[in-house]
């Protein structure tokens, strides 16, 4: 494998919306982003991705552009981004855009010239069909439930979305689209942009003609999942080629990807060298807890198959690429709230969910809050939530026959709006976020989870975050931390996550007793250092026993 100048760094999702407002209106803005911009230096990140901030309706938070040039004024200007750019650059920090292309919004101005004319050349940018005997034209199910189809009012033609009515699909098959996005895509690399984080991007390719999927429907409403489309459709690798070609390439792009639904004999093609991509995340364990039934009929992740999930991807993607590994994003609950036992839940465990990600293969992403333990939030009423999936979901539990509380309950663990409460900057009214009304109700626990309380406090999760980032970045341990072959150690043995990390000259061991009871252990061989610890002390007796107590994870050097 080639190697990147980007392997060595940390990456950070902001959700510009929930960072900080610096305006009053309750969203989060570029300026609050610019002026956090030492925080996350000081964290020690190295690339940010942000969310969108486009012009945008906000049907789907930004992830539907009615103007791909333009920033939406509830998150600023283009001069703001302008200056975003400069001093993230002056403070050697890479930015990213969200490059969001398999759809754009209903109000972009392409899709209204479609409705205008919708036989004419910008129908072409979509997908326009003729219903069935005055219905859709097949049974796919949209991700955010109901038809893929809607209809063009005065016609009898209906347009795709594979995710909501308001983020009509674009027609990759049509080379004048392809042509646009990727001038659009050059424009903001020559604003000087590292790259992109690349947004639903397996959809963009349609398994055509539009036919029905006559397996038995795999629910209620009658109509047939997305994913038996994902899987006949063949052939996404020439958009994303040229994509490569005509504009990542020139500009030696760090592209990562939101691949779901890869085929397995195609990921060296995504991410090998030369891929089309650089990296793409590591969704498995989400993946592994979802159900096609929807939210209410997930599967909980246990620290078992959390570990299982995580040594599966480092064994597939060893010889393939470079991995990019999260515990949450804006589209998922928080990662603490996820894969540490509800009754477990406090800094130490954080601590030790931070270290095993950290130390798995790959490139490290922190979402925003992550860094200091932000929470689920108690959701009270389906009024609470402002995110269509989740509005969704709370139907398809209810058909299913839940009643309110239990669908209520079913869809609060999952919704994305967990990870889109605003961040806890201070312990201030509304978390020192915004001095209006907050878009989306701040977790109440912001008064003890906060970056004020935690900045300078040593043992706090917030500086075991910093160390592990200065672990990473230590010239005695980056070449095993970056490239070392990962191997798991005493892999049956439940609740424990372990693994050596294999340099070139050095071993690593990693070990995490994912549980709350203390575990005795014997250690392969003598050990020379303890390079992170999330306790003050570990027992090793002279017989290389290691006592490992509640949720403790350490990072030993072997000798
Ligand atoms: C991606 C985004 C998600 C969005 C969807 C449609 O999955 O991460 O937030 O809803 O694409 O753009």
């Amino acid at each position: 494998m080639q190697k990147k100048w980007w392997h060595g760094k940390v990456a950070y999702q902001v959700y510009p919306k929930s960072f900080l407002d610096t305006t009053g209106n309750g969203i989060g803005d570029l300026r609050g982003i610019i002026s956090k911009l030492d925080y996350l230096k000081e964290l020690g990140v190295d690339i940010i991705w942000l969310s969108p901030c486009y012009q945008s309706p906000l049907a789907d938070q930004g992830y539907d552009i009615s103007d791909y040039y333009q920033i939406d004024p509830r998150f600023g200007t283009m001069n703001d981004m302008d200056e975003l750019i400069a001093q993230a650059r002056k403070r050697n920090l890479s930015i990213l855009m969200d490059l969001v292309v398999n759809h754009c919004s209903d109000e972009h101005e392409w899709f209204q010239k479609a409705l205008q004319d919708p036989y004419g050349p910008y129908s072409k940018y979509f997908y326009f069909e003729k219903g069935i005997n005055g219905q859709p034209p097949n049974n796919w199910r949209s991700y955010f439930g109901g038809s893929v189809w809607e209809p063009v009012s005065g016609t009898d033609l209906y347009y795709l979305h594979l995710f909501h009515k308001k983020q009509p699909d674009l027609n990759w098959e049509n080379s004048s689209l392809r042509e646009e996005i990727y001038k659009m895509m050059r424009w903001w690399m020559d604003k000087g942009l590292a790259g992109f984080r690349i947004d639903a991007i397996i959809n963009i390719k349609k398994a055509l003609p539009f036919s029905d999927y006559s397996y038995p429907p795999d629910r209620d409403d009658g109509l047939a999942s997305i994913d038996n489309m994902l899987r006949d459709a063949v052939g996404v690798g020439e958009f994303l080629g040229e994509m490569r070609d005509k504009v990542f390439q020139k500009y030696d792009a760090f592209t990562v990807g939101e691949v779901f639904n890869a085929k397995e004999e195609e990921l060296p093609d995504f991410i090998g060298d030369n891929g089309y991509f650089s990296t793409m995340f590591d969704f498995r364990a989400a993946v592994w807890g979802g159900s096609e039934k929807g939210w209410y009929a997930s599967r909980h992740i246990t620290p078992e198959i959390y570990k299982s999930c995580c040594f599966l991807s480092q064994k597939q993607m060893e010889n393939v690429g470079y991995l990019s590994n999260i515990i949450e994003n804006h589209d998922e609950p928080r990662g603490v709230s996820r894969y540490i036992p509800a009754e477990d839940l406090c800094e130490t465990s954080k601590k030790l969910l931070a270290a095993v990600s950290f130390m798995l293969r790959g490139l490290p992403w922190i979402y925003q809050g992550q860094e200091i333990g932000m929470e689920n939030l108690s959701f009270i009423s389906i009024d609470e939530f402002d995110d269509v999936s989740t509005l969704d979901e709370y139907r398809v539990a209810k058909n299913h026959g839940f009643n309110d509380a239990d669908a209520l309950r079913a869809v609060a663990f999952y919704s994305r709006d967990n990870a889109r409460t605003p961040f806890q900057w201070d312990d201030s009214p509304n978390a020192g976020f915004t001095t209006g009304t907050p878009w989306l109700r701040v977790n109440p626990n912001y008064t003890e989870i906060n970056v004020k309380a935690q900045q300078n406090d040593k043992t706090s999760l917030f500086s075991f975050y910093k160390e592990l980032i200065t672990l990473r970045k230590n010239p005695d341990y980056a070449e095993t931390i970056l490239y070392g072959r990962l191997e798991p150690f005493m892999e049956k043995e439940e609740n424990l996550m372990a693994f050596y990390r294999y340099g070139q000259n050095q071993t690593l061991l990693v070990l995490a007793n994912f549980q709350k009871a203390p575990r005795t252990l014997t250690l392969p061989k003598a050990y020379k250092s303890v390079l992170l610890n999330n306790y003050k002390h570990v027992t090793i007796d002279s017989d290389a026993c290691v006592t490992l107590d509640y949720y403790q994870v350490v990072i030993l050097e072997l000798a």
